[in-house]
């Protein structure tokens, strides 16, 4: 067929480039592979429990025993790294937070379990003290209902330390208290644990999109007179990039070994930019919200969940990210050994 139009062909043609599924292989820029995901795992206590999370089809508050067996399972699929979140019984939630440095608590009781039945994975705990405190807020709270820095800071020193000593192969400050990341590289060091590796949540946004991990934790902040029912005065504003920079700037001059951005798809922009900036590995935090917006719309056959949870993803790697947290780890295994990316 000759062209029937009056105008010059295109001197360039990038179909080319896309005329099939070898050719588009060829040229693929960004490949997801499992084993740059990490899998989020709720915990609580008992034996052989399995508590379902509404707002998160597919993910479940497990007993330790049943956080082993997921994760064998996740390994098998090439995801081998985990973030672990303990539920902590509300009996033992306080204002100061001291069961967060329980060495006998819960998530140092998973620590070790897990590291024994899968010594070659890679544990990544969250330090904050948002499940341990009775306020849902990531630090102390003062009388005055200000979340207090420096005392805060303190207490997750020392939780860096207690997870280190149960076995955490990285520690993950989520709190976006300041100064933290060196207070934490300090105490770990001068207690001999100078291979644990210090992942910050460098540029956490103040979202809304981590509704349905507080609702598996239980932790969000409480309505109460004086305290604040919400993180801005320590989570970043959404509106903001620039300031991502300073974070990243504090974080890598204070030790950091990886920074993260969070949530992941609204915020490509400043994995972007924060890549841009750094020649540290940059992970990204896929977050509960966004996980649920795709199940949701799936559920109602809006969506089709394969075909956006994996467009997702990549395009968070795309973004900058080398790792990437996402409670579809699993599903994207599976995908991935049907028929790869
Ligand atoms: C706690 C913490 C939160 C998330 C990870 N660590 C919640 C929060 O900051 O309120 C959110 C993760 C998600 O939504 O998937 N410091």
């Amino acid at each position: 067929m000759t062209t029937s139009h009056p105008y010059s062909l295109p001197e360039r043609r990038p179909r080319r480039l896309r005329r099939s599924d070898t050719v588009r292989r060829l040229v693929r820029e960004t490949r997801l592979t499992p084993d740059r995901l990490v899998l989020p795992q709720f915990v609580i206590g008992g034996e052989d429990k399995v508590e379902p999370i509404d707002a998160m089809p597919g993910r479940a508050r497990m007993s330790i025993d049943r956080t082993i067996a997921e994760c064998k399972e996740s390994m098998a699929l090439g995801t081998r790294a985990f973030a672990l979140f303990p539920a902590i019984d509300p009996a033992l939630k306080t204002n100061d937070g001291l069961e967060a440095i329980n060495p006998d608590n819960l998530l140092c009781r998973a620590v070790r379990s897990m590291k024994e039945a899968c010594p070659e994975a890679c544990l990544i705990t969250d330090i904050a003290l948002d499940p341990y405190s009775n306020m849902g807020h990531d630090g102390l709270v003062s009388d005055r209902g200000v979340i207090l820095n420096d005392e805060t800071v303190d207490m997750l020193a020392k939780m860096a330390v207690v997870h280190a000593e149960a076995g955490a192969d990285v520690v993950a400050p989520s709190d976006m208290m300041d100064g933290r990341v060196g207070a934490m590289r300090e105490a770990l060091d001068a207690a001999g644990h100078i291979d644990t590796a210090i992942l910050s949540y460098t540029a956490k946004y103040a979202s809304s999109f981590y509704g349905p991990f507080r609702e598996a934790l239980d932790s969000a902040p409480v309505e109460a007179a004086n305290v604040p029912g919400d993180k801005k005065t320590y989570q970043m504003d959404p509106a903001n990039s620039r300031e991502a920079i300073i974070e990243a700037m504090l974080d890598e001059a204070e030790g950091a070994d990886i920074m993260m951005v969070k949530p992941g798809l609204p915020y490509l922009d400043i994995i972007s930019r924060l890549r841009d900036c750094t020649a540290l590995p940059i992970a990204a935090y896929h977050v509960s919200g966004e996980f649920a917006m795709v199940k949701a719309a799936a559920a109602r056959g809006w969506l089709d969940e394969r075909a956006c949870m994996s467009e997702a993803l990549t395009a968070i790697a795309r973004a900058g990210a080398d790792i990437i947290f996402t409670y579809a780890a699993m599903d994207y295994g599976r995908w991935y050994a049907e028929s790869g990316v």
